[in-house]
């Protein structure tokens, strides 16, 4: 059996599979045809003999980090024969090499061979779908968290969690300079120290988290080489304050960063950084630190800082210092991120205010 990617010279064969297999929600061939030349789709067809014995159809969603399954068919001259399952392990792995750590699909409740299918492959059950189909089926959402391959290049950086709603560019701080070898203890009075100094004071309602000015100076003071990539409009956060005398106060401390910042070498570049920058930087073993919103992972649009701490082809990886379930570190710590995908999560706000502060290894 050969499994390949389709070429327009495939659509009728792939049609009149269509067609065979399905009675409702069938590809039309105007879609068939786009998804054959789609960047952000893959059609994947399993030959024998030059006779086409099944396909799979993946969809790569450009603002998430999601695959979905869009739909699998094998003819029934072939079935049980294990094309099904060879056609979703190579949907799978083209999903990692793209940078896509979820695969997702939906599928009839009462399509028991397919649900068996997915089942055999790691796949769990999300949520039921009422009347999802054309013929008002209720349908399916399954999803499976994709194996990726591992950090190729890796800094050697304990995980620490924040101990506080808004420590978390402390903690980033803290576990950087473990990987760079400063004594600097993991412990919670230098997380709060380290917060003291990187603070804007005020955020929304509660206390404020830390800005890339702070964090670029509390590196610096502790003898690092330090670079700031801040691109920003205006003070950082200020808009997440309603209250004038706190818009004041964070205004008032943002200008005394950047009167220190002034009295150092650090480097400010006002962009934000570029892939290759990024992959550059983890090569030469510098910690990386990055604002994201949490908007794409929890829904809420909050800043928060997390650290980059190794890399390969397809993926950066990450240490989170929110865990939000307690108990549940591991998942926290070497999180992948498809390398186009950090590019969605990075910055914050409507402003899209990015910040990334850069730490050298010391020579
Ligand atoms: C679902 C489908 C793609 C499976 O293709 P296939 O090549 O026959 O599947 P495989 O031979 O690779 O079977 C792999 C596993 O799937 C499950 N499976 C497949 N057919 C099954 C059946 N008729 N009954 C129960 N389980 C079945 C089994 O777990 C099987 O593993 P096993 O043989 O170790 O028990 C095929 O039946 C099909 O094209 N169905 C119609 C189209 C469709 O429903 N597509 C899914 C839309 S969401």
């Amino acid at each position: 059996m050969e499994y390949r990617c389709a070429l327009l010279s495939d659509l009728d064969d792939l049609l009149h599979l269509e067609n065979k297999v399905f009675s409702t929600d069938m590809i039309s061939r105007r879609q068939m045809k786009r998804f054959i030349q789609s960047e952000h789709s893959m059609l994947l067809i399993a030959c024998a003999d030059d006779k086409l014995s099944g396909y799979a159809l993946l969809l790569f969603n450009q603002a998430t980090q999601l695959a979905r399954l869009y739909s699998i068919a094998v003819s029934p001259d072939f079935r049980g024969q294990g094309v099904g399952e060879q056609l979703l392990s190579h949907c799978e792995k083209s999903a990692v090499e793209r940078g896509y750590i979820t695969l997702r699909l939906e599928v009839r409740e009462d399509n028991f061979s397919a649900i068996k299918l997915y089942e055999k492959h790691g796949f769990k059950p999300l949520k039921t779908l009422i009347h999802y189909y054309d013929d008002l089926a209720d349908g399916l959402r399954m999803q499976k968290r994709l194996g990726t391959p591992g950090p190729r290049t890796a800094l050697t950086m304990p995980l620490y969690v924040q101990t506080l709603p808004f420590t978390c560019g402390a903690a980033c701080l803290l576990m950087s300079f473990s990987a760079l070898k400063h004594p600097l203890a993991l412990t919670r009075k230098n997380e709060v120290q380290l917060w003291r100094e990187a603070t804007t004071i005020f955020m929304a309602g509660g206390h404020g988290g830390c800005s890339g000015q702070g964090l670029a100076l509390a590196a610096h003071r502790r003898g690092f080489a330090v670079e700031l990539w801040s691109h920003s409009q205006g003070t950082p956060f200020i808009h997440s304050v309603r209250d004038p005398v706190k818009k004041s106060v964070i205004e008032l401390v943002h200008e005394d960063f950047e009167d220190q910042l002034q009295q150092t070498d650090i480097k400010v570049n006002t962009a934000p950084p570029t892939t290759e920058q990024i992959e550059l930087w983890i090569e030469q073993g510098a910690a990386v630190l990055l604002l994201i919103s949490t908007f794409r992972f929890n829904g809420a649009k909050e800043p928060h800082w997390i650290v980059l701490c190794g890399m390969n082809e397809q993926f950066f990886y990450f240490h989170d210092p929110l865990v939000e379930e307690p108990g549940d570190a591991v998942s926290a710590a070497n999180v992948p991120i498809g390398k186009k995908a950090l590019n969605q999560i990075v910055g914050f706000g409507k402003q899209k205010h990015t910040a990334c502060v850069v730490i050298y290894p010391n020579k």
